[in-house]
């Protein structure tokens, strides 16, 4: 079964077909982050732009690269939320009207569970139920997943999301936006003990709060500007290293508390930031410790692609899940 998959929730306009699930025939993606970058943080109106201006485009190219035709396609799916209201319609208008003319199914996919579902486009797939954790620019949420479509949400954050301080102590020192990858590459050259910057879980729960620590490194900056400024310092890494480590301990203990809690054999990561080098480290040993399988998606899949979507929707349309044509967008 082929399935075209349509994917605009963020900055990316993408799409991509993929044969039963796990075949990815083409994975195509228009990203205006360049764009957004002067402004510090995606400006919504501009994605919803660049989508309107670049769907056609993205959606024929996705075709070219599979090799098929409009009319070799059994399904349309198509990211139905959460994410900007402008830049989601694009994408649920131009599938609707695909599924209309080209009389096929439309599945509606969640954003979340398909940066889940990235983790796991592979034959031999983690055993329900599983401890899902997504962790991208909007959202940080852990989950008890039970089957493709039931997912049970254990924790969130309370404030802002954990790509979102990356993004903003990035800003704060002067890195520019996103600031996930180049924390993460700075970081490698800082010492991880030389600043205490706590984040911690909010009530002993499952939830996370990153705005505290966003604010902690503002104050150590500009307690420290001669610092940072003096030739050869390795401070500015040393910050980096620092909240990063901070950062990603409370994320990998509530989810070893999760694991043990529901007595868990495999854990799935998804969304930006598990491409995070520091976080794939640290997991892997708490799964060799724990002895726990762990899922991250490959490099290409970790930030949004419409391959995922093509994907989860397989799986929810053999459990007979279809969108009507009046679907709108979920903000
Ligand atoms: O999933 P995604 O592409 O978009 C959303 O759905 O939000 O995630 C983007 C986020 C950004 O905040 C970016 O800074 C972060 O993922 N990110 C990273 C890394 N690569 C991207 N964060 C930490 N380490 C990375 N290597
Ligand atoms: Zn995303």
């Amino acid at each position: 079964m082929i399935i075209l998959g349509i994917e605009t929730s963020c900055d990316e306009t993408a799409a991509g077909v993929v044969k039963n699930g796990i075949d990815i025939l083409s994975n195509v993606i228009s990203s205006s982050l360049k764009y957004h970058r002067k402004f510090g943080g995606v400006v919504p109106e501009i994605a919803a732009r660049h989508h309107v201006e670049n769907i056609d485009n993205v959606i024929n190219l996705s075709l070219h690269d599979a090799g098929i035709d409009i009319r070799d396609i059994d399904a349309l799916a198509v990211t139905d939320g959460p994410g900007l209201m402008g830049a989601l319609l694009t994408g649920i208008s131009c599938a609707k009207s695909m599924s209309y003319c080209l009389n096929k199914p439309l599945i509606a996919v969640d954003h979340l569970k398909a940066h889940i579902y990235s983790a796991i486009m592979v034959k031999d797939g983690p055993k329900f139920p599983f401890i899902g954790l997504v962790i991208s620019g909007g959202h940080t949420r852990l989950y008890l997943v039970e089957d493709f479509d039931k997912f049970k949400l254990l924790g969130d954050t309370v404030d802002d999301a954990v790509g979102e301080a990356y993004d903003k102590v990035a800003k704060i020192l002067g890195l520019g936006y996103p600031g996930g990858p180049v924390i993460d590459a700075l970081a490698k050259k800082g010492n991880i003990d030389a600043i205490r910057f706590t984040c911690k879980a909010v009530n002993n729960s499952l939830d996370f709060s990153f705005s505290g620590i966003k604010t902690a490194v503002l104050y150590y900056v500009n307690a420290h500007k001669a610092g940072l400024k003096a030739e050869g310092s390795r401070l500015k890494a040393d910050i980096a290293a620092s909240f990063q480590e901070a950062v990603l301990r409370v994320i990998v203990e509530n989810s070893i508390k999760a694991i043990e809690k529901y007595n868990i054999k495999s854990f799935v990561v998804g969304g930006g930031v598990s491409a995070n080098s520091r976080l794939r480290k640290m997991m892997q040993r708490e799964a060799i410790y724990r002895n726990f399988k762990l899922y991250f998606p490959p490099f290409d899949l970790c930030s949004d692609n419409a391959s995922m979507v093509a994907g989860l929707a397989y799986r929810l349309y053999k459990k007979g899940l279809r969108a009507s044509l009046d679907i709108t967008a979920r903000i």
